[in-house]
């Protein structure tokens, strides 16, 4: 499928400049198309019935094959949920931290995975990342590390100025348990697992799939404790409760997933194209190239696929003045505004956001 072609399969290209990956993809033909028909068909089979239940079942572990195939890994090492807030959660409550561990983590974490690290009882060291060049990274959060941290977690692109952190190199540099908030690298950006021990998705954004959908890498899934057990995590429950959990990931499967979403995001999963990231880079290059022309630009170039930039103006009003030109972007801070550029963004898209805010 050339750019145009697949470009064309999203309804909101027609009338928007979408630039907000990074909240919400957008939604394809396919994809919306794939979420009438599992309505239809669930109405037909009676939503219940044994054959119903099989055909869901069966959607679920297609859903889950396919992310693991997004993530180069297999389908035993991913849960599935409905969002990276509630991967954190789940990994952090299995860890069963203590008062005197800590965890290290950076300056610009989203609550989805800081609000789980405040829950828990250990102590979290912040790394001061966000207004030093991201070359120095990995420096200024290894000194955050002692003898009692017992995990890193950050995100691999951070959600406020778009800067990719080192995850692999800290792996590699201390050997501790790493979780990897994963809201804004996954299929924005080539994201390789190796040796990481969690890794999460949010299926909404990059992956274009509808909301709420999500995942969960465990590297080791036996060595995490089901700390936040639904029904979908036993082999075996007894009477008072006791359960064997069932084998791999799946043991922190989060629940029942409405059978449209799974429908929805199997068809997002399936269409994202080959040259996908190549494009995005590129794309995301020339957006900044034009906001640096004429903005204070916050992201350094050569990141992932957000770009932050400042106006001198009020940035929410600034993002509805935007919105008011048919651009969509969103403000992060009280003063920045972020651009999310995949591989749908086009070059008139980047021309309609530098005029919306000029
Ligand atoms: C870095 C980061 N982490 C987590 C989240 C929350 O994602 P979810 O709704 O999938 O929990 C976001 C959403 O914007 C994000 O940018």
């Amino acid at each position: 499928m050339t750019f145009e072609e697949a470009r064309a399969q999203f309804p909101v290209f027609e009338r928007y400049a979408y630039l907000n990956a990074g909240t919400l993809g957008p939604l394809s033909r396919a994809t919306l198309a794939a979420m009438d028909e599992q309505i239809r068909h669930d109405q037909e089979l009676g939503r219940g019935g044994v054959a119903w239940f099989a055909s869901v079942t069966a959607l679920r572990e297609q859903v889950r094959a396919q992310l693991a195939a997004l993530l180069g890994t297999t389908p035993e090492r991913i849960a599935l949920t409905f969002s990276t807030t509630d991967g954190c959660n789940i990994v952090l409550s299995g860890l069963d931290l203590i008062a005197d561990d800590e965890v290290v983590t950076t300056d610009a974490e989203h609550p989805g995975l800081l609000a789980p690290l405040g829950a828990c009882a250990a102590r979290v060291r912040v790394a001061e990342v966000t207004k030093r060049p991201t070359a120095e990274a990995l420096e200024i959060l290894l000194a955050q590390v002692t003898p009692r941290t017992r995990l890193i977690a950050l995100s691999h692109v951070l959600w406020t100025t778009g800067q990719v952190m080192p995850v692999h190199e800290l792996k590699a540099e201390t050997g501790l348990p790493v979780l990897v908030d994963g809201a804004q690298s996954v299929a924005a950006i080539p994201v390789e697992l190796g040796e990481l021990d969690f890794y999460t998705v949010s299926a909404q954004k990059w992956p274009c799939g509808p909301e709420p959908t999500g995942a969960l890498y465990v590297r080791e899934p036996e060595a995490l404790r089901v700390a936040l057990p639904t029904s979908w995590s036993h082999l075996t429950i007894e009477p008072d409760g006791t359960f064997e959990p069932r084998v791999g990931a799946a043991r922190f499967d989060f629940g029942w997933i409405a059978a449209p979403m799974l429908a929805g995001l199997s068809a997002a999963l399936d269409d994202l194209p080959e040259w996908g990231f190549a494009r995005a880079a590129e794309m995301a290059a020339r957006c900044h190239a034009a906001l640096v022309e004429r903005f204070d630009v916050v992201t350094e170039p050569g990141q992932a696929g957000l770009i932050s930039f400042r106006t001198q103006r009020d940035a929410l009003e600034d993002a509805q003045r935007a919105y008011d030109a048919g651009v969509i972007i969103r403000n992060v801070d009280p003063v920045w505004l972020r651009a999310s550029c995949g591989w749908w963004t086009s070059d008139e898209d980047i021309e309609r956001l530098v005029t919306a805010l000029v």
